[in-house]
């Protein structure tokens, strides 16, 4: 066989592959069948404690999850493996999140494809879904790469006053001032659902921890009053117009020596060293984010370096995360 017919079969083969774990994984989710299946169980019992299932699709759907490596089966009974297990676990970390996003949202998106390239249809706004919940939850699957790198950061440059900007669930200011005593923080948040989640969530934290709902750009508190302002995951948010504005607002809000740490995944990086066979995922989540009316897609490391220098920030410090998965862009206000 030619190799290029080879190297195409290859590639449709595990595509199927992988459309049949993203929707097994995404079935899951929905089913509780991650939870259910922690402990070893026949069809026959999934089928007893849910009377209305279809048994054909069952099966179908346990023949795979043990193809897919996700179950194991001893005697007609299943269980997780160790990757369903996984699964499992990270359930809260954004997997579901991100898996939903990927069943329900990428495919309708990138299925109009064609007619966007061609002007026949205009780009939709961002799906209600999509913007109340799903974008906010997807993106802590960074947090296990993330939370160590913040941690560090805020310990030795001693941060007692945060703004989180877009601070979704607000799970990073959460585990700052969980971590440092001293430390009290500030979450903004446009979207109200994701504020009023955010909210519910800071517990014991409460003297510690605001948030408002709210557009940062109405946001004039006390001014020079932050030493760090986060922008973690939203910089996608804004035209490259904006985010001009943005950072020469976010600037009056830092005290002199302030930071500025802007998370981002970027464009244009190619994984320096792949434990799994990837397509640069950033690349692709860019693209999903560009077919929507109001987004540009993720920036270049050189656009972000452009516009700190732009808006006057110095000390610029940029971070890759394990595997590149991220960036994070540190850089200060200068002191006079
Ligand atoms: C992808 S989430 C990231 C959440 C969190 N920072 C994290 O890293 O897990 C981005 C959040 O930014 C919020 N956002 C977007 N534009 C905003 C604006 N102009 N002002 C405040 N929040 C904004 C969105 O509503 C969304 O919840």
């Amino acid at each position: 066989m030619e190799i290029g017919m080879l190297a195409l079969l290859g590639k449709t083969v595990s595509l199927m592959e992988n459309l049949g774990f993203l929707w097994l994984v995404h079935t899951g989710f929905e089913l509780n069948l991650w939870e259910s299946l922690g402990e070893e169980k026949s069809k026959q019992k999934i089928l007893a404690e849910n009377v209305n299932w279809n048994p054909l699709l069952l099966d179908h759907w346990l023949e795979q999850a043990k193809i897919q490596e996700l179950l194991v089966s001893n005697n007609g009974n299943y269980q997780l493996s160790k990757m369903g297990r996984a699964i499992q676990d990270y359930r809260d970390y954004g997997l579901e999140a991100m898996y939903k996003e990927f069943a329900l949202h990428w495919g309708p998106c990138f299925g109009q494809l064609p007619d966007l390239i061609r002007g026949e249809i205009p780009r939709e706004q961002m799906d209600r879904e999509m913007e109340n919940e799903l974008i906010s939850r997807a993106s802590k699957a960074s947090e296990p790469f993330v939370w160590p790198l913040l941690k560090g950061k805020c310990a030795k440059d001693r941060w007692s006053n945060v703004l989180d900007v877009g601070c979704g669930e607000a799970d990073f200011l959460r585990r700052l001032v969980e971590e440092f005593p001293s430390l009290k923080g500030v979450g903004l948040e446009i979207n109200s659902s994701v504020a009023n989640r955010a909210a519910a969530q800071i517990g014991s934290n409460q003297g510690r921890i605001r948030i408002e709902s709210k557009d940062v750009f109405d946001f004039t508190d006390t001014l020079e009053q932050y030493d760090c302002c986060l922008l973690n995951n939203n910089i996608y948010y804004f035209s490259r117009v904006k985010r001009v504005e943005l950072l020469n607002h976010l600037k009056n809000l830092l005290s002199p020596g302030g930071q500025i740490g802007i998370l981002t995944a970027l464009r244009g990086v190619t994984p320096s060293f792949q434990i799994f066979k990837t397509h640069i995922p950033q690349n692709l989540m860019s693209f999903f984010l560009s077919c929507h009316e109001g987004f540009e897609g993720l920036p270049l490391e050189e656009e972000m370096i452009d516009l700190l220098e732009q808006t006057g920030f110095t000390q610029i410090e940029v971070i890759p995360l394990p595997f590149k998965v991220s960036h994070y862009f540190f850089a200060r206000k200068p002191l006079d």
